[in-house]
This record gives structure tokens, C-alpha cells and sequence, in this order.
């Protein structure tokens, strides 16, 4: 945003409600798709996860704290697992969903992938050793990152990793390196950059061969690295192709595009090099409901879509009866983890601003922020919240929640109503702060993180506990 001489009523134009947000005519009902499935508001107003008050949680645990419905997680990697995967069926025997640890991870959360029947997505060696200290099958995980450390790739080829998504030419010196030294033979994909740029709405093709991921299928870089993997038999084996186009995705049409040109390339490969590679890589990026504006598609429904283009790509190549199908994996983070966790906040003040003459906005802090949820200020990323620890029968106002840091960009939702009746003590709960809240969460003006709290059956437990002010000092040796 740039200042504006003619001050920031003038900048900021209207400065009302955003066209998806309507004035509600009950603010305390819940809009289903945005919270956790066993999330309700009991007889008395509050509302209720897992059988589990929020006034409870928040007495035993503190505030802020992310709240995490185990059931809802459980249930949507299930729901990849099993109604995305049934389509592939007949394609090529269903696919292997990888659960991307980037979106959240602990071991408690690598517990119940691994429970579950999925696989898992680490980009680093950090999140490599949680899923090592979980005792997460070696085989089932899928280590990436654009600049793996040597450490790091002995690190995953140690535990015995399932494959190594290579990321750049150098990394396969590397990795052959690594391998030798250590006497194995490390299964390997390559990501493509397909050109290919998925937005929510609209996907805009060749305009992003300008970033750092991947190797280029345009100018040859994919093929190149096929040929250097081939070459080195004795310590690498191709396994097959991986593309990631993105994130928030919420339009098959930019996979369609990419699943074409990665099926081109992996037929070309094949050819070439008389191998058979039995993996295909699709990547993650499904999208989800933060506010009524995002209309997700289900599982089931990207399944089908996704299922059947794969399906005609390889038909038309001939393969169309499964047998040289590679096996298909894709790999969601934010739709497993986002929608199954919410943040609850405590509110502090409420300052009511005169905008202009037409509207009047209360700006409503509560005890977190952006160092527990970034996303806001990172991508305007758009929230939505209730009042959580009681009804109200006042009249809804039009609210921006913002957090208690030093910085007028630390906002946790932009807009929202919220009853006019809202003071101190009240507790807020933000939805589908599953994914990337914690996992990019920092300590920003030395605030300590907030709990990740599991509830289930009417049971709640710490999984990652809250730092202290002792955590934060016992890094400052000077
Ligand atoms: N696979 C690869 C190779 C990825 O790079 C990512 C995400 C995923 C899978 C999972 O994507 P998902 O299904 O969660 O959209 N911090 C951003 C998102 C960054 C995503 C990075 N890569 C955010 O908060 O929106």
C-alpha cells in the first residue's frame, strides 16, 4: 500500500464490507465448510470441538492456542486415500497420497499419517528428522527442497527414504556422491517445471520458467537430467516425474495442462532411454475454504477430474489399458491439515474507528497475530471468525481482528462481523488455520508460540506444547 497525500480515507476508498461478506442475520451460526466436522455451538453458546468446550480449552491451555479436531484430520486424509485414489482404480491402481509435512508437522501428526495409510512430503532435514523421530516408514516418505544440503541428503538416503525428488543438475552429482559413499542406490524423481502457473481462479501458461524450482521441460533441462540419472546406474534409479504448479488451487484446468506436458515428457523419456519409470508425481496445491468466497472441490470430485485426464493422456499415447499407466501420487497439504484446525484468541480491546462517513469499523486485538499466522500479511490472505464463548443477541458490526504486534499490517482477519456487544475476555476462534499458521509461525517481538492442542472423543492433549519466555531466552548465549 502507498501513502496518499490526500490521506488514507482517500486511499482507501469505500472501506467497506468485501462483496462476499454479508450482512448475517444470526452472527453467532457457523458456515459448515469453513470449521473442523465436529465443531458445534452447544445449548449454552459455546462452542464446542470434539465433544470439548472452547472455555475449557482455553482455561487448561491458554490463548492463543491452535485447536485441532484429530477426527477431521484423520477423516480427510482418509478421504484422499480413499475417494480421490477410487477413480485411479481402473487407471493405474490408485494413487499414493503424500501428506505434505510442510503445511504442519509434529510427530504426533506424522503418527497419524503414517496411521492412516498415507505417505509423507518432507522439504527438509528438519522435517525428515520429526518424521525419523516418529518412526514414520522410510519407504512411504518423499524428501524434496531446491538446495538439499549434502547432510541432508545423506540424512535421507541413511534412513532409507522412498525417493529423492531432484531439484537442479548439481543435485545429482550430489546425490551420486552421497550414494556411492554410502553403498546404495537412491530411487530418484525429477520436478519438472511444466510452465504452468496455477492461480485460484485462472492459470496462465509459459509465463513462470522464472523461479527456483524445478528443471525446465521447455528448454530441456528435464530431459537432461533423465539422461545424468540413466547414466549413473550404480547409484540412481529414475523412478519417474513429479510437477507441483502451485497452491490454492481451486480449478482443474492448470493440472490438466501440466499432467499433459509431464505425460509428453515421461513418454519421451521412457523411449529414449528404454526404461520404464512407475511413478508419476501430480504434486499437491488442492485449495480450500478460508470464507465464503472459496468454493472448494471435494476429494472425491478432484478424483474423478484429475483420474480422467490422466486416464485419456495415456490413451492417447497408447497405454490406455493400465499397463504402462505409471502409478499416480499426489501430495495435499493444506487441504488435509487447513480445515481441521482452528486458532482460539482472547480479545483485549475494542476501538471503534470512524472510516468515513459511511462506515465504522472496530478494530478488535486479541493476544496473537501475525506471529502465529503470517498468511494475512504474507499473501492477504483473507480469514473468517465467531465469537466463541458465548451467544449474542446484539447486532452484528463490522469488525477487523488484528493482533499485538508492533506493525498496522498485523492483521487476523480483515473483515468480519462480529456482535456489537464484544469486549474483554471474550474468545475468538479463526477457522482453517490447519495449514502454514504454525508451520510459518515466528517470535516475532520475542512472543512465545502458541500450542498445537489435539481433541477427540471428548479429550484434549498438548501435541506441541507452548513456549515459554525461558524457551526464547535459553538461545541468547550472550
Ligand atoms: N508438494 C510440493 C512440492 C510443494 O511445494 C507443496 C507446497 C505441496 C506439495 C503442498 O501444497 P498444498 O497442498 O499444501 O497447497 N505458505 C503458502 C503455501 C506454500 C506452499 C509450498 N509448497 C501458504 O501459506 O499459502
Amino acid at each position: 500500500m502507498r501513502a496518499h497525500e490526500a490521506g488514507a480515507l482517500h486511499a482507501e476508498g469505500y472501506g467497506g464490507p468485501p462483496l462476499y461478506l454479508p450482512y448475517p442475520t444470526d452472527v453467532n451460526e457457523l458456515l459448515a465448510v469453513l470449521w473442523p466436522a465436529t465443531v458445534d455451538r452447544g445449548a449454552d453458546g459455546v462452542l464446542t470441538v470434539g465433544g470439548v468446550d472452547v472455555v475449557s480449552l482455553a482455561r487448561e491451555f491458554g490463548t492463543p492456542a491452535y485447536v485441532v479436531d484429530e477426527d477431521d484430520f484423520r477423516a480427510r486424509a482418509r478421504a484422499f486415500r480413499d475417494e480421490f485414489s477410487a477413480p485411479f482404480e481402473p487407471v493405474c491402481g490408485g494413487v499414493d497420497v503424500y501428506y505434505a509435512g510442510k503445511a504442519f508437522l509434529c510427530t504426533e501428526v506424522a503418527r497419524w499419517v503414517a496411521e492412516e495409510g498415507l505417505s509423507l512430503d518432507v522439504s527438509t532435514g528438519g522435517e525428515l528428522a520429526v518424521a525419523q523421530r516418529a518412526g514414520f516408514p522410510p519407504e512411504r516418505i518423499a524428501m524434496h527442497g531446491n538446495n538439499k544440503s549434502v547432510v541432508e541428503i545423506e540424512q535421507a538416503l541413511s534412513y532409507g527414504v522412498g525417493r529423492i525428488v531432484i531439484d537442479s543438475l548439481e543435485e545429482i552429482d550430489r546425490i551420486d556422491t552421497v550414494a556411492d559413499r554410502l553403498g546404495v542406490v537412491a530411487p530418484v524423481m525429477i520436478r519438472v517445471t511444466v510452465g504452468v502457473e496455477a492461480h485460484t481462479h485462472e492459470f496462465i501458461a509459459t509465463a513462470h520458467e522464472d523461479q527456483k524450482f524445478g528443471l525446465s521441460l521447455a528448454t530441456g533441462a528435464a530431459a537432461e537430467a533423465a539422461r545424468r540419472v540413466v547414466s549413473h546406474p550404480g547409484t540412481m534409479r529414475l523412478l519417474g516425474l513429479h510437477s507441483h504448479i502451485g497452491s490454492q488451487i481451486f480449478d482443474t484446468g492448470g493440472f490438466e495442462v501440466s499432467a499433459r506436458r509431464l505425460i509428453g515428457l515421461h513418454a519421451e523419456i521412457e523411449e529414449e532411454h528404454g526404461i520404464v519409470m512407475p511413478h508419476l508425481d501430480l504434486g499437491g496445491g488442492f485449495g480450500i475454504a478460508y470464507t465464503s468466497q472459496h468454493t472448494p472441490l471435494s476429494p472425491a470430485e478432484l478424483g474423478e477430474q484429475m483420474a480422467d485426464l490422466v486416464g485419456r493422456e495415456f490413451k492417447s499415447l497408447g497405454d490406455g489399458d493400465g499397463t504402462r499407466v505409471p502409478k499416480v501420487s499426489i501430495e495435499p497439504g493444506r487441504a488435509i491439515a487447513g480445515p481441521s484446525t482452528f486458532t482460539l484468541y482472547e480479545v483485549g480491546t475494542v476501538k471503534k474507528v470512524t472510516v468515513n462517513d459511511r462506515v465504522t469499523r472496530a478494530y478488535v486485538s486479541v493476544d496473537g497475530g501475525m506471529s502465529d499466522n503470517i498468511r494475512p500479511a504474507l499473501y492477504e490472505a483473507d480469514y473468517s471468525c465467531t465469537l466463541a464463548s458465548r451467544r449474542s443477541e446484539a447486532e452484528p458490526m463490522l469488525a477487523r481482528v488484528v493482533g499485538k504486534h508492533c506493525e498496522s499490517g498485523d492483521i487476523v482477519v480483515l473483515d468480519e462481523y462480529l456482535p456489537a456487544d464484544l469486549r474483554a475476555g471474550d474468545l475468538i476462534a479463526v477457522p482453517g488455520t490447519g495449514a502454514y499458521c504454525r508451520s510459518l509461525s515466528s517470535q516475532y517481538n520475542h512472543t512465545p508460540r502458541p500450542p498445537v492442542v489435539a481433541v477427540r472423543d471428548g479429550h484434549a492433549r498438548l501435541i506441541v506444547r507452548r513456549e515459554t519466555i525461558d524457551d526464547l531466552l535459553a538461545l541468547d548465549v550472550g
